[in-house]
């Protein structure tokens, strides 16, 4: 057994976790949208087409926000082919995922989906090949109440409420040579600086997300947001970040490490973002949209992207996630939750089928990956007072040499102060970790219960026929000594610790 410690102070504390951190994706890709959310003719179906046994389980994951319709597929998607009478929508070849998109499924259908599902919309705007009137058209069709040719047409469409949508995206990975209409830095910075002038002065309650680099490991990264913020500073309030996660040639120490390049990823941007700040001599902060995050590289490769002969709603990207996934899917989690003064929205990639944290069969049967489980663990008690973490652990090697702590771990106080969480990846595969956690100001404190998730097997998945194999179970209760906190983490898990955190809750 190794040794840690963590302490906590309630005075001490990183931010508020909102909750749009707790976001997804719904792209037309694949079976995201067609055979996951949206399946006419399934046997849960509501009257709209919604798969109503997906719905149920998007409800029990406590996602907050959706960003909608892409990624890729936003950057050659023609807005208008998705409204009206669904039998007069054009089918068209996608360019994106080479699929046919029938457009049976467009922004009414995702809005009142989002409406009954109690989800926020974040909506992304074509800036690959349309531009800046486009995106001040879509803006009108959607949040104007009435009186313009295009509320007007979306109350003929028979949506008579604006959708109201707050968060909006200038585009997807507009750096990216796969990105259809990719740009250089420059000019994607003046065209989404432009974009966002126009529907600023159309809606100014908008919020709006300029791109950042698609990756990390971009050869432009850093210089890109550099660029791209000089030209969007004073327009948008977000600048975009993505990430996944690979596993290469079955090195889970590497593999492990991703989620703390998340955090290096998250101060670099931050850093960037607050020098053009300072150029500026100004009091803004740009905040951070973590909108594409996940563990992500069996279905990645080139062939597995995409099937020929242009089918519709295609099976690809199809990842099954593994418990090991799952560690560092709750490592990376929790990291953003530690980030969360500067990232303020954040969306797994993506929400169904396609690297989903829900799986179904078209006609068939849904399930909960893996990763399901640390992100309604996290939506359910990591919506708080986030606090400031002390943590001294062991360490562990990555092939480069460098060293990384053994324990992520976060800690949250909800919402109404009753209660506090502390969440936890082990990534010491070989050993239970013996944790001693001192919580300073909480001195009333009883322990609730813990929730453990772990596997003899860190390659075991959730499969239709086998849906439950990996999931997290009621863990021992945690004894005090001395003040202190004795908990022991299993090897290989991820666990939730909960204690109350006000009088009346430790006595209830
Ligand atoms: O989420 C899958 C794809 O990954 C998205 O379409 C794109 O934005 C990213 O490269």
């Amino acid at each position: 057994m190794t040794k840690a410690t963590i302490v906590l102070d309630r005075a001490f504390t990183v931010g508020h976790a909102d909750q749009r951190l707790f976001g997804s994706f719904v792209e037309h890709l694949g079976r995201c949208v067609y055979g996951g959310i949206f399946e006419p003719g399934h046997p849960t179906a509501d009257d709209e087409g919604f798969r109503q046994d997906v719905m149920e389980l998007i409800r029990e994951l406590g996602v907050t926000v959706i960003r909608y319709p892409g990624g890729n597929f936003v950057s050659g998607y023609n807005w208008e082919d998705g409204v009206g009478p669904v039998d007069q929508r054009p089918r068209r070849r996608e360019l994106a995922w080479f699929s046919t998109e029938t457009n049976a499924f467009g922004t009414n259908e995702f809005m009142s989906w989002c409406t009954k599902a109690g989800l926020e919309p974040m909506m992304a705007v074509n800036l690959g090949t349309r531009g800046a009137d486009d995106a001040r058209e879509l803006l009108e069709y959607c949040n104007v109440d009435r009186g313009t040719a295009l509320s007007d047409l979306r109350h003929q469409h028979g949506y008579p409420a604006p959708h109201n949508v707050k968060l909006w995206c200038l585009g997807n990975e507009m750096d990216a040579p796969w990105q259809i209409g990719a740009k250089s830095a420059h000019e994607y910075g003046t065209l989404a600086r432009e974009s966002a002038k126009l529907m600023r002065w159309l809606d100014p309650s908008i919020e709006l997300v300029a791109c950042g680099s698609s990756s990390r490991s971009m050869a432009t990264f850093a210089e890109w947001e550099r660029v791209v913020l000089e030209e969007t500073f004073d327009v948008v309030e977000y600048i975009s970040l993505h990430g996944y996660f690979s596993k290469h040639d079955d090195k889970s120490r590497d593999f492990m490490a991703e989620a703390d390049l998340v955090g290096r990823y998250i101060d670099e941007i931050i850093a960037v973002a607050d020098g053009v700040a300072a150029r500026r001599r100004s009091p803004k902060r740009i905040m951070l949209s973590f909108d594409e995050w996940n563990v992500w590289y069996r279905t990645r490769d080139r062939a597995t992207r995409t099937k020929p002969g242009w089918p519709e709603a295609p099976a690809i990207l199809e990842e099954l996630f593994t418990m090991e996934d799952a560690l560092v899917f709750g490592a990376a989690l929790l990291t953003l939750i530690n980030r969360c003064n500067r990232v303020k929205a954040a969306c797994v990639a993506q929400l169904v089928n396609v690297i989903g944290l829900i799986m179904t069969e078209t006609g068939g049967r849904a399930w909960r990956q893996t990763i399901f489980y640390p992100f309604k663990h996290a939506s359910e008690w990591a919506q708080g007072t986030v606090l400031d973490m002390r943590l001294t652990c062991g360490t562990f090697s990555a092939g480069n040499g460098e060293r990384f702590p053994e324990i992520v771990s976060a800690a949250v106080l909800a919402e109404d102060e009753k209660s506090l969480s502390l969440f936890c990846v082990n990534r010491n595969f070989d050993q239970p970790i013996d944790l001693a956690l001192s919580l300073r100001g909480f001195e009333f404190g009883k322990f609730v219960e813990s929730h453990v998730m772990t596997s003899e097997d860190l390659n075991a998945t959730n499969t239709a026929d086998d849906p439950e194999r990996v999931k997290p179970v009621i863990g021992p209760d945690a004894a005090s000594r001395d003040g202190v906190w004795q908990l022991t983490v299993p090897p290989a898990s991820w666990s939730v610790y909960r204690f109350a955190a006000s009088p009346e809750t430790a006595a209830g």
